[in-house]
């Protein structure tokens, strides 16, 4: 990686702190990278790219070529984090160019190849599948090219310089708190119980594994106690992750829940680890004849904009919000740091080791919402519009 001379990094730090001020206020969820109705999970063009030009020279991204490797378009979030990076890099003078590899970890690790071959100056990653990507992340970092793992943490190289997430362990354990507290499981009377079953995430994403861990730590001594039933006997993290966060596998095992287990008794709690198994959920009960008067707690991750319109009819119960502004701008600095040979803003040493070393990382907070708080937490703040909740679909 070149050195860049001191002038340039105070330029920097002075820009970063100028911008960071205004950029929270916008939220780009109805302004995907590509347009709506590609579904191709193709790379921006480069005119898109380099969008600004003129502005991106002068400032102190200096052109530097910055590279983003997301998972998917199929879920909201990874079009709205792309595009809140690529925004404030933009303005600071990088270029950059963001791929989505439609899920498929194969088309990742030939993304993060083709980045290798540019000579990019910093690659951001979201890993579907670190197991394929172990080889081009060793061709990175003989190519001098820093890796920053963003949301999910890049496993089994040394290869990675930072981690940019949230909490993902503490997302679990406020699902778990959450269900407990609204099915009231600390008031129940003796032999009182109420029915749950799991739907947990990818089991090629590290996250799901720690969202597991924090949700059992809080579910367990329900389940142990028999406060808790789960009738189709499925609580490992084996027996519920779902390959490649999968909502029609949600819906199908949710209706094959309920036509096994659940025909003299009604299933009370769905404890899912994302909105898209929560709509899976909610098309299974409905199809199987519930209604608002029988309807479970249904969880879900990610305040996507229709989880928020579900939360307001009463269809899921609550998600977990994670500001994608606030990592976005978290991985941003780190970007800076790596390219300017500083060291970045960091909260955690400890918890994120990936089999090769244990990566720095900063992890950012995760909330719930609810339809107590919804309009506070995501309107008010400026994260949506009441018109992206109503018209979401
Ligand atoms: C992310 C979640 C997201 C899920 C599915 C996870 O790694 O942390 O926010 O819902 O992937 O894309």
């Amino acid at each position: 990686m070149k050195k860049k001379r001191f002038g340039a990094w105070l330029c920097t730090i002075i820009l970063a702190t100028m911008l960071f001020g205004c950029s929270a206020s916008t939220k780009t969820g109805n302004d995907p990278v590509n347009t709506p109705d590609d579904t191709s999970d193709q790379p921006d063009t480069a005119a898109d790219s380099k969008a600004d030009d003129t502005q991106a020279n002068d400032t102190e991204g200096g052109g530097k070529k910055i590279a983003i490797s997301m998972p998917t378009q199929s879920v909201q979030r990874w079009i709205d984090d792309s595009e809140n990076m690529k925004k404030e890099l933009e303005a600071k003078g990088y270029e950059v160019e963001i791929q989505f590899a439609g899920d498929n970890p194969q088309q990742q690790a030939a993304q993060i190849q083709s980045f290798v071959e540019q000579k990019v100056d910093c690659m951001v990653v979201v890993p579907i599948d670190s197991k394929e990507l172990t080889a081009v992340a060793e061709d990175a970092k003989n190519a001098d090219i820093p890796v920053i793992s963003y949301d999910r943490l890049l496993m089994d190289t040394d290869a990675v310089y930072y981690y940019a997430s949230f909490d993902n362990k503490g997302v679990g354990t406020l699902i778990g708190k959450t269900i407990a507290q609204k099915a009231g499981l600390d008031d129940l009377a003796d032999g009182e119980y109420k029915t749950i079953e799991f739907f947990m995430g990818c089991p090629d994403d590290n996250n799901s594994h720690r969202i597991y861990d924090g949700l059992m730590e809080v579910m367990q001594p329900y389940l142990d106690d028999g406060r808790l039933v789960c009738k189709s006997g499925r609580t490992s993290f084996e027996d519920t992750c779902i390959s490649r966060w999968s909502q029609e596998t949600a819906k199908e095992w949710c209706k094959n829940y309920l036509a096994g287990y659940y025909t003299d008794e009604e299933l009370d709690i769905c404890a899912t680890a994302f909105d898209g198994f929560a709509y899976g959920c909610k098309e299974a009960l409905q199809e199987a004849g519930y209604i608002a008067d029988n309807w479970p707690i249904i969880s879900g991750q990610d305040c996507e904009a229709v989880a928020c319109r579900n939360i307001l009819d009463g269809t899921q119960t609550f998600s977990v919000y994670k500001d994608t502004r606030v990592l976005a701008q978290k991985c941003v600095t780190m970007i800076d740091s790596v390219v300017a040979e500083t060291e970045p803003e960091i909260n955690d040493t400890e918890q994120y080791h990936n089999h090769v070393l244990t990566v720095p990382a900063y992890l950012c907070n995760p909330d719930v919402v609810d339809k107590d708080n919804l309009k506070e937490a995501l309107i008010d703040s400026g994260y949506y519009t009441q018109e992206q909740i109503e018209q979401a679909e």
